[in-house]
């Protein structure tokens, strides 16, 4: 007796066989014909019930939902639409559900509805084929690291830095919030607090995985990220997760080469490991975008835009480039953008990078070499004084996907900077001492992972690409 999972039933050249499988009814038509799922595969396996001698309260028992465990035998099929099924000779409910109430029934549910109901959404066809292609995902990703001779290093989820300064942090206290204790000048005593000071949860390992680079060579993290800023849009989460390699001994330059072959080669990963599941993730998609005029809907199929960043270099433009050609711009002259670009200086807008990366040149962009003041204190500073060592990569459709730069490996120019920018340097001190010994030139980026889910499944909402995802007012689940 086997006990193979759908994937392996459809996939195994046919013969004749027992079977014992297990899975959840997704429709049962006629009294007849069970469409039963396990998540192995996008493919339901048919199951014929022989319904004369099955007992009407069993029968009455197979419903949209309920898990059921099935034995039989596989036999070519009669009828189309599939190759095999299943001759059903025993059938257990395992667990009922309730059609009146179940909330995934047979038919098209809206994502918002499908969000709110985020614990039963992958019993459909587009989560479970999202889902899958996350999973494989983050195993090319490890697959990667480890061909290329990566360490994978786990690094706080607590701490005591906010690496980005950009201070959106979510605080991480023991204290009681309704009776803290106080200093004299009245502020919170967080000396009195769990780790003796202040500490939040960590909005990128990079710090960390800078002190291992410098001993390691090639490391990369992956793993949770927070970000308590209250952008709710739907590019951002308030828990994402975030690839983070980082490399002694490698310029900006080796930087950028870096990502481009790593994303490169992730997606020729899924490509060849779920055709089937990016198959339907494309139809979906196609029948999205007929809803939308001709002028907003994609150039290129789904798949066809993997394989076109596959086959093509990314285009290397500095930011001072880009800012004349967004001067230049149409939109730009004619001031459709929200932000007008005027001066060399100012941050990009996600109106801009996406300008570039999906009207001017139509591919992924690596724009570099960005003024200081919009960047990290971390970042190299350029001989220009005014410029430093940054990298953003820009996806069509996504907008910001990598964000890196080569570190600033000189003691005094780092905590000069740190010092115009306020960043503590008793805080610091340990980062500060891998530029005091053995300092080298080292570099690193950062990818979040759910948008290169989002750029993979074609999915346009990133709570669509997580499983259970945090946003400004919802925790659920
Ligand atoms: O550009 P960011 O802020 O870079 C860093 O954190 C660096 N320390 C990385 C490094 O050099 N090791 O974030 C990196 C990427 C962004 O490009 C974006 O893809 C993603 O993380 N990201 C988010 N994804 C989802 N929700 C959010 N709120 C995100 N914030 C950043
Ligand atoms: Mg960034």
């Amino acid at each position: 007796m086997t006990s193979k999972t759908v994937a392996q039933l459809l996939k195994a050249d046919f013969k004749s066989e027992d079977v014992d499988i297990k899975g959840w009814v997704r429709t049962f038509r006629a009294n007849r014909f069970i469409a039963l799922n396990d998540g192995s595969s996008l493919q339901n396996i048919q199951c014929v019930v022989d319904f004369q001698n099955t007992d009407e309260k069993t029968l009455k028992r197979i419903t949209t939902g309920a898990a059921v465990h099935i034995k039989g035998q596989l036999t070519e099929s009669q009828g189309k639409g599939q190759s095999v099924e299943i001759q059903v000779e025993k059938i257990v409910i395992l667990g009922d559900s309730d059609p009146e109430t179940f909330p995934i029934q047979p038919k098209k549910h809206s994502f918002e509805f499908l969000r709110e109901n985020a614990h039963l959404r992958t019993r459909t066809n587009t989560f479970s084929a999202v889902m899958r292609l996350r999973s494989t995902l983050s195993f090319a990703i490890h697959k990667y690291f480890n061909d290329n001779g990566f360490y994978y290093m786990h690094t706080p989820i607590i701490t005591g830095s906010d690496a980005e300064g950009a201070g959106e942090m979510f605080r991480v206290s023991a204290l009681d919030p309704k009776n803290p204790p106080l200093t004299e000048d009245g502020e919170v005593d967080y000396k009195q607090d769990f780790f003796g000071k202040e500490t939040n949860l960590t909005v990128s390992g990079q710090l960390e995985a800078e002190a291992y680079a410098m001993s390691l060579g090639k490391v990369y993290t992956f793993g949770p990220t927070f970000r308590a800023e209250n952008s709710n849009t739907s590019r951002h989460l308030a828990e994402f997760w975030m690839i983070e390699p980082e490399v002694a001994f490698m310029d900006l330059a080796g930087n950028m080469d870096l990502a481009e072959d790593f994303l490169k080669s992730v997606l020729k990963y899924v490509l060849e490991h779920n055709r089937e599941d990016l198959e339907f993730l494309e139809q979906r998609l196609l029948d999205e975008e007929k809803t939308k005029p001709q002028a907003d809907r994609s150039e290129l199929n789904l798949i066809d835009k993997l394989k076109f960043v596959i086959e093509n270099n990314f285009k290397r433009v500095s930011y001072t480039e880009a800012i004349d050609i967004l001067k230049d711009s149409k939109p730009n002259k004619k001031k459709q953008f929200k932000y007008t670009i005027e001066e060399w200086g100012t941050d990009l807008q996600s109106e801009h990078e996406r300008f570039l990366v999906e009207k001017h040149f139509k591919c992924p962009v690596i724009l570099f070499d960005y003024p200081a003041n919009i960047k990290a204190f971390y970042m190299r500073l350029n001989e220009d004084g005014k410029t430093v060592r940054a990298m953003d990569i820009l996806f069509p459709g996504i907008g910001e996907m990598v964000g890196g730069s080569q570190r600033e490996e000189r003691l005094d120019v780092l905590k000069e900077k740190m010092k115009a920018l306020d960043i503590d340097e008793e805080e610091l001190w340990w980062y500060l001492e891998l530029r005091k010994y053995g300092t080298a030139v080292h570099s690193g980026f950062g990818l979040g992972f759910e948008r290169l889910v989002m750029f993979v499944t074609g999915m346009g909402n990133i709570r669509d690409v997580i499983p259970f995802p945090r946003t400004p007012h919802n925790a659920d689940f």
